[in-house]
């Protein structure tokens, strides 16, 4: 019996040197069985690292990825709207690469859905999708470039948005070229420049 209370005591003096008294505080790590994500292998942002050879820890994003947020601080370009309306007008650079970009980028997100008139018959359309709705329409003329900014980078009803996808300019190059598309569909002769007006009219 003396053994067995002396062996007793030693067992729970060793479990409490080991566990500690519940409650007790401790600046150790914890036991893990599986390691804690909470510490890994890691570099703080403004530290140097060894890992890199500049030895800088902070990176420059990795090119062809999409910044979220813009370092442009101007909420129209970021967000389409001027206080709580829609603005107008298209806050990028306005050139023939702007266009093409904006094709492009229409040509693969978009067209699957709107079609590439925009007249909204794309090959998804075909298999049952409804409601797609044509650019040409005078709501779709008459909506403002902010709104339009917005609808692609949040969506609209069935629509999903592309505000992960696309960057602010490429998404505003997009507003740029429905813009063209819907002047393809209804340029009138007063928008045609006068030397080709006047082959169009036979002079
Ligand atoms: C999966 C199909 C699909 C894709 C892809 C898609 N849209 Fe849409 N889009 C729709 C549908 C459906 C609506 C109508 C949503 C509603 O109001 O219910 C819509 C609405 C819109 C509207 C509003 C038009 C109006 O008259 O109300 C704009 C602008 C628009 N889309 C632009 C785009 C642009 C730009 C892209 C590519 C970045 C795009 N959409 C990609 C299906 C799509």
């Amino acid at each position: 019996m003396r053994t067995f209370l002396l062996l007793l005591a030693c067992l729970v003096f060793a479990i409490v040197s080991v566990t500690g008294f519940r409650g007790t505080m401790t600046t150790r790590n914890p036991i893990e069985i599986f390691p804690d994500m909470v510490r890994q292998a890691k570099v703080k942002e403004q530290a140097s690292s060894f890992f890199f050879p500049d030895q800088r820890a902070s990176r420059y994003p990795v090119s062809g990825t999409v910044s979220r947020g813009d370092a442009v601080d101007d909420p129209y370009r970021n967000t389409g709207m001027i206080g709580d309306h829609w603005g107008e007008g298209i806050p990028i650079a306005l050139t023939a690469e702007t266009l093409r970009s904006g094709k492009e980028r229409f040509g693969i997100f978009c067209t699957a859905c709107h079609g590439a008139t925009g007249s909204g018959n794309g090959i998804a359309t075909q298999y049952g999708l409804v409601g797609v709705p044509n650019y040409h329409a005078e709501h779709a003329r008459q909506m403002p470039d902010g709104q339009i900014f917005y609808v692609i980078t949040h969506g609209q009803g069935l629509m999903l948005g592309y505000g992960a996808n696309l960057s602010v300019e490429e998404r505003w190059a997009i507003v740029a070229y429905i813009r063209a598309l819907q002047l393809s569909q209804s340029a009138t002769l007063a928008d045609v420049p006068i030397a080709e007006r006047q082959q169009l009219e036979g002079k």
